[in-house]
């Protein structure tokens, strides 16, 4: 199924997006390692993380309102037009649409892009790690943080990141349900 993604994703985002997700799903795998993860979900949550990341906003809010009518419903007017917070419950279920059947990767790729307060291990290690692998950007900061990650700090580096607000517009949603409205996969 991988070899199968990576092609479709190769087709669904420019160049250094898809870059990005190759670099996370490889990350995700070192992440796994360091926090008693699965490493084969990890991989896989890494590879899916931005299925959705070029898809139009219109299309998003669509994609939710058959998929997600709860959390749209949550949203304020601005947030269901940010893309940046949309992507990661898009993302999940065109994963879904694409074969992904494990609960635990679904969530991960649901929660990782900020809209909800509860997430599980997988998913905290999945939204840092998108946040400081850094393409297509690289700084010093986000390097450094993600060498504390994989030190076993992710607590740290996720203070670090609130402080300075790294990769965000704007405050996440953090919505307090993180139950989807359709049955996610079992
Ligand atoms: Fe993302
Ligand atoms: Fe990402």
């Amino acid at each position: 199924m991988t070899e199968a993604i990576l092609l479709t994703l190769q087709k669904r985002l420019p160049y250094e997006r898809f870059k990005h997700t190759v670099y996370t799903m490889h990350a995700m795998d070192l992440a796994a390692k360091v926090y008693g993860l699965n490493v084969e979900q990890a991989s896989l949550a890494g590879l899916c993380h931005d299925f959705a990341w070029a898809m139009p906003i219109d299309q998003m809010v669509s994609t939710l309102n058959r998929y997600e009518s709860l959390l749209l419903s949550q949203l304020t007017g601005p947030q269901r037009r940010n893309s940046t917070f949309l992507h990661g419950p898009v993302s999940a279920w065109v994963a879904v649409e694409y074969g992904v059947n494990e609960e635990a990767v679904f969530l991960a790729i649901r929660e990782h892009s900020g809209c909800f307060a509860e997430m599980t291990l997988l998913s905290r290690c999945l939204r840092v790690v998108d946040l400081t692998v850094a393409l297509p950007v690289s700084d010093k900061r986000r390097d450094q943080m993600f060498r504390h990650l994989m030190t076993g700090g992710l607590d740290t580096v996720e203070k670090m990141i609130a402080k300075h607000n790294l990769g965000r517009s704007s405050a996440p949603p953090k919505l307090p349900s993180n139950q989807p409205s359709t049955t996610p996969p079992a």
